[in-house]
Order: structure tokens, then sequence, then C-alpha cells
């Protein structure tokens, strides 16, 4: 389904708007331009940042043109800003906005919480035994394509494959709908608004030799497919309907005259939040965990054992994920190693210290979370793949906040716990199935952006089991 010749009034209208929120990712005045000279790398971004951590320190003021950045990598400094002065912290989305709208995830304060409020029951663990027939379901139905890459023996790209899945894991459980998009159409537009690297104002400046790829006209074209999507989501035809999915709660909210800030385009913006940040993050997961099974067959024989004797021949029940034990380790060990989300940024409010620097209003935050992930203090090996320091004692006596895949404090994500359970359900499955071998060539490099991504993608292809 091509959606882009579908442009609606709504979305010409907020045309020329896009196109300076285009530029605004890429822009001088926007932190992903000032990361950008520190995140160019041949295979590892993050290197240069962690040099940066171990010489300096866990606190570093960073001073960009006319913008103070202050990168955080010691635990006690993200629990700072994420719990004991949260209130001094605001979530910083410049940029962004075209992609999520004015949903939660972009809030502060009351509003914030009159618009989590209504949601929040919907990722609660009692909802998960609803959920996972689903979840199974949309496997299942990448089983099928699994099937015919097997027979074919072509060649995919990985993340392309788990994005497909995690956003139909949502539409069928969360909104009890199939995907009413083409997700492979629906998410390039995305990556090619998000892939700020490429945007032109960097490029330009940085690498004046280069092709860009990414316009303003581009980018704002592929921003005004994105606002098609919710309505396709609402519009579609209901699988069951179903009374106790998101997508009610959300309706209900509308409805609610104590929380008019809760209106139309709230719940249209909601949608494109749990259709990006719900999928992307758990695809990206899911596709390096294939990636670090392929390129170690004990651990994947491991997980089809577990499998076996946890689940058998029946459909998985959300009872079974509390049993998958390993591969469970596997999904956390995969987000120690490459968390989707490697840097949490705030803009700070008021004057502050941390870690004994001066912190000025306006000043950017950045927290490090990949620093903190891959740091030998917290981590024997933190290079090395091992789900077992994810089993056991060890696991429990681990430092507060060395490990924030999901951020933490009251603005951790909504959905991680489920995530956990979509990942977990889905390798276990797949992996029982199929062999899928990594066919890219040496360790891939990673990009990093609004996301950490493999560079140029995980190319893979699979072998049926049976
Ligand atoms: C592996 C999967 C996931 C990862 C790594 C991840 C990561 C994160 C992180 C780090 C944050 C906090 C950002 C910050 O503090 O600046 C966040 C927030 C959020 N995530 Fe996730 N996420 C995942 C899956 C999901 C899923 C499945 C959903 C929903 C379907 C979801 C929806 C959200 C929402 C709505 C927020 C904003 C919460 C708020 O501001 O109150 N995420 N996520």
């Amino acid at each position: 389904m091509d959606t882009m010749t579908a442009t609606t009034p709504a979305a010409t209208a907020n045309t020329a708007a896009t196109a300076s929120h285009a530029e605004g990712l890429g822009d001088e005045s926007s932190i992903w331009f000032k990361l950008s000279p520190l995140l160019k790398s041949d295979d590892n971004p993050m290197a240069v940042l962690m040099r940066m951590s171990q010489k300096y320190g866990g606190a570093i003021s960073i001073n960009m043109g006319n913008q103070r950045i202050l990168l955080l990598s010691e635990p006690d400094n993200f629990k700072h800003v994420l719990v004991s002065n949260a209130n001094n912290y605001e979530k910083y989305f410049d940029g962004l906005r075209p992609v999520f709208g004015k949903s939660m995830i972009t809030h502060d304060g009351a509003l914030w919480q009159k618009i989590r409020m209504p949601q929040q029951p919907a990722f609660h663990p009692a909802m998960f035994d609803d959920y996972v027939p689903y979840f199974v379901q949309a496997i299942n139905e990448k089983m099928a394509r699994w099937e015919k890459l097997a027979e074919s023996g072509e060649e995919f790209e990985m993340v392309e494959q788990t994005w497909t899945l995690a956003a139909d894991m949502i539409c069928k459980a969360l909104f009890d709908r199939d995907m009413p998009f083409n997700p492979h159409f629906i998410f390039k537009c995305v990556k090619t608004y998000t892939d700020v690297t490429n945007h032109k104002s960097i490029r330009l400046k940085k690498n004046a030799d280069d092709d860009f790829e990414v316009t303003d006209a581009s980018a704002a074209k592929a921003m005004e497919t994105w606002w098609e999507v919710p309505d396709l989501v609402l519009n579609a035809e209901p699988r069951e309907h179903r009374e106790k999915t998101l997508l009610k709660m959300i309706e209900a909210a509308v409805a609610d005259e104590s929380i008019p800030e809760f209106d139309k385009q709230q719940a249209e913006d909601e949608f494109k939040q749990y259709l990006w940040a719900g999928t992307e993050t758990t695809a990206l997961t899911l596709a390096w965990a294939m990636y670090l099974t392929s390129v170690d067959p004990a651990a994947a024989d491991r997980i089809r054992r577990e499998g076996e004797e946890v689940i058998g021949d029946r459909d998985p029940t959300a009872a079974d994920y509390s049993k998958l034990v390993y591969t469970r380790a596997v999904i956390q060990e995969t987000m120690r190693l490459y968390p989707p989300i490697w840097g949490l940024i705030r803009v700070a409010v008021e004057a502050d210290e941390i870690g004994g620097k001066e912190v000025k209003p306006g000043d950017r935050v950045v927290m490090f979370a990949y620093g903190a992930h891959h740091d030998p203090r917290f981590w024997d090996e933190p290079e090395e793949f091992r789900p077992e320091r994810w089993m056991g004692d060890a696991a429990k006596k681990r430092q507060k906040y060395t490990y924030i895949p999901f951020g933490g404090g009251r603005r951790s994500c909504i959905g991680g716990a489920m995530s956990q359970v979509e990942n977990t359900l889905a390798l276990s499955i797949l992996l029982r199935r199929f062999k899928p071998e990594y066919v890219g060539e040496g360790v891939p490099s990673i990009s990093a952006t609004v996301t950490l991504t493999p560079r140029g993608g995980l190319n893979f292809k699979v072998k049926n089991l049976d």
C-alpha cells in the first residue's frame, strides 16, 4: 500500500511546518547536530564517548558553540537526573516532534501525568495473558514468511524483518487490528527522517564532498506519509472487537471530559508514539539477539532446548515467559551490549551541580547508557556476550542504574516489561524452527543516531530446521 500519494488536507497544511522541523534534527541548534562530530567513527561511534568518559570522568562538560552539553556516564549521576532531582530535568524533543507530535513521551509535569495515567493499565503485567496469543499469531505469520525465505535461500535484512514483527505484535495485541499499512515503506519513511547524521545541514557542513541522502524535501515527504498512519489504524476493521485494548483506553480518554487535553490529535499522536518508540527499539533488540546467537551456536542451541522443555509442542502462554530464564537473559544481555536508546537526553530547568560539574539552565544533559553498560567497573569482560550474568544471585547484587535500557524513574519506558515478553517468546519460537545465519562481513559496525542501529543493516539467510 503506497500511502505516499494519499495526502490528507491536514498533512498538506502541515507541510510548511514539517519542512522547518525536518531541518530541526540536523540543524545547528539541535543536540544531534552538536553530537554528530563525536559520533563519527568507522565502526563504533560510541568508542569516542567511552574514551572521553574514561579519561575525564563520569560527568563531563562540553562546550559546543553556544551550547553546553553535560555528558554523564556514572550511575549515581543517572539517578540524580532521573529520580532524585527529576523535576529539574525536562524531556528534550526538538526536531523529533514531527515523529511524535504532542504524544506523552514529549511532555512533562502535570500534563504528562494526565496523558499517561489512562494508558498505564494497558501495560500492567496482568494484561500479558491477554496479549500473548496475539504476539504468537504475529510470530506465526513471520514464520510463514521465513519458510519462504528458507526455501528460496535469499538474503534478507534482519531489522526490517523484526521491525515488521514488532509492529504487527503491537497492532494485534494493543489495537485489535491487523497491521493496516505497509511496514517496510512506513518505517523507511521514519528512518529517512531520523537518520540524523545524514541530514542535509550536517552533511553540508561536515562532509562537503559526500552526496547527501536526506534532503529537507524528502524528510518532509516522509513525515507526511507517517502522519497518515494513525488514521489507517483507527479506520481499519477491528479483528475481534475486544473491549480491553490500549486503543479502547485511548478512545475512552478522548471521550472523558475531565481530561480535555486528551483530544483527537492527542490520540493520533499516541499511535505514532507507540508505532515508533514501541517498535524500532523492540525490533533492534531482537535483530541484535539474532546476530549474537547466530555467532554463538551454543547459545542458540540452549535457547532451543529451553523452549522444548518449557513450551514443548503447545502454544506458549504468559506463564512460560518467566520460565524461559536463559532466553530472557539473552534478551537482557543483548540490550546491555546494544542498548537501542544509547543516550537519554534532558534539558536543565534551573542551575544545579552534578558530579562536581556546574549545570546551567538550558544545558543539555546526555545520560550515556551505553557507557555504563560497557564499563568494566560494573561488568566482567564487558565486551563479551554472557547471558549467564543475568542468571542467579549475581544479577540481584548489581549496582542500581548501571543498566538502563528502559531509562529510569517515573519516565521509564511504559512498554519495557511487555517488550521483554514479546522478544523472549519471539526468539524462543523462531530459533526452534529456524537457523538464522548472519552473512554480513565481519562484526557489524554500529551507527548512532536517535537509536543504536547496525550500520548498513544485518544481512542474514535462514535455514529451516524441520
Ligand atoms: C526493547 C524495547 C524498548 C526499549 C529499549 C525502550 C526504551 C525506552 C526508553 C529508554 C525510554 C525512556 C526515554 C527517556 O527517559 O528519555 C522509553 C520510553 C517510552 N517507551 Fe519504550 N522502549 C522499548 C519498548 C517499548 C514498547 C514495546 C512500547 C509500547 C508499546 C514503548 C513505549 C514507550 C513510551 C510511550 C515511552 C514514554 C514514556 C513516558 O514518557 O512516560 N517502548 N522507552
